[in-house]
């Protein structure tokens, strides 16, 4: 596995593969790698000829508490992705992705205000800007993002249609953990007893689930019982409960499947979870 840092090196790298007939398939990840990470890599690696995992903390999608306090790990993350067969790890630093006078935005407008997006718009442009930005520096064929955000996934396939971006993006399902927690890079920063009471949101989300399951359709009905399960959670602080449907993230559409979806604050720490039924 090689290490890039220069995002100039890593598109002549890719562009040589691609010369060479191969097929490129990338993960863009924060680092802190995990089992969930993990899951991307191993079905790029199986649909690919090469494979490119980014792992770089971008600025533009945190508030500074959030960006300094972000799990880093590039020792862990080093060895994960060898593990996983990938090709070429490319970790830029700030100032390469943002030198002094980078001045551009990429938003999709109206789909990121839906759901939890109209109060962090600044968030989601952040994503959206960041990711045109590595696939132009990756020029994948495929990209792999996982189904753990499904908002993030909506905004990022609009934003690929909309500007007719050459990459197929495929969606991967959430990797959890033997107790029904969904893995992520931030719960490394709970303590045994706030991971113990982030258990309620999963469960929260599963009963939901059961209840559509049994025939529950009102959706009003279901969004009041989550948000009441949330709420009464010990050490839980709910920051926002929706039933939608999974493809406009509308509560009023009902062509496409059912999304239940959550986020709640544990220790300061945003945690979320999602199923589709
Ligand atoms: P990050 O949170 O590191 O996640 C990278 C990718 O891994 C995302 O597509 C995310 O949905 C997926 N992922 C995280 N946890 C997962 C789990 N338990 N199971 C399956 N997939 C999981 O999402 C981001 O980074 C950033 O916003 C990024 C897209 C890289 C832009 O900066």
């Amino acid at each position: 596995m090689k290490i890039v840092t220069d995002p100039k090196k890593m598109t002549l790298l890719v562009r040589e593969a691609r010369r060479q007939g191969k097929r490129i398939g990338f993960v863009p990840t924060l680092g802190a790698l995990h089992d969930g990470h993990a899951t991307l890599m191993a079905k790029a690696r199986k649909e690919n000829d090469i494979v490119v995992v980014s792992t770089f903390v971008n600025p533009l999608q945190f508030r500074k508490a959030a960006y300094e306090r972000y799990p880093r790990d590039p020792e862990g993350d080093r060895a994960l992705c060898e593990k996983a067969g990938v090709d070429y790890l490319f970790a830029p630093s700030a100032e390469k992705m943002y030198p002094e006078r980078f001045d551009t935005v990429v938003e999709v407008k109206e789909l990121t205000g839906r759901l939890e997006g109209a109060a962090i718009r600044w968030h989601y442009r952040g994503v959206t800007t960041v990711v045109a930005k590595l696939f132009a520096i990756v020029e994948p064929d495929k990209a792999y993002f996982g189904k753990k955000d499904p908002h993030q996934l909506a905004i990022l396939k609009r934003m690929t249609e909309d500007l007719n971006i050459a990459v197929q993006i495929v969606p991967v399902a959430t990797k959890r953990d033997r107790d029904g927690m969904a893995l992520s890079s931030r719960n490394r920063l709970l303590t045994p007893e706030s991971r113990k009471a982030a258990l309620a949101l999963p469960k929260a989300v599963a009963e939901i689930e059961r209840r559509i399951k049994a025939g529950e359709t009102d959706r009003g009905k279901l969004t009041e019982a989550l948000t009441a399960m949330l709420s009464s959670a010990p050490g839980v602080t709910i920051d926002f409960a929706a039933i939608v449907d999974a493809e406009t993230l509308r509560e009023e559409d009902r062509s496409g499947p059912t999304l239940i979806y959550a986020a709640v604050f544990v220790d300061g720490l945003r945690l979320t979870d999602n199923r589709v039924v």
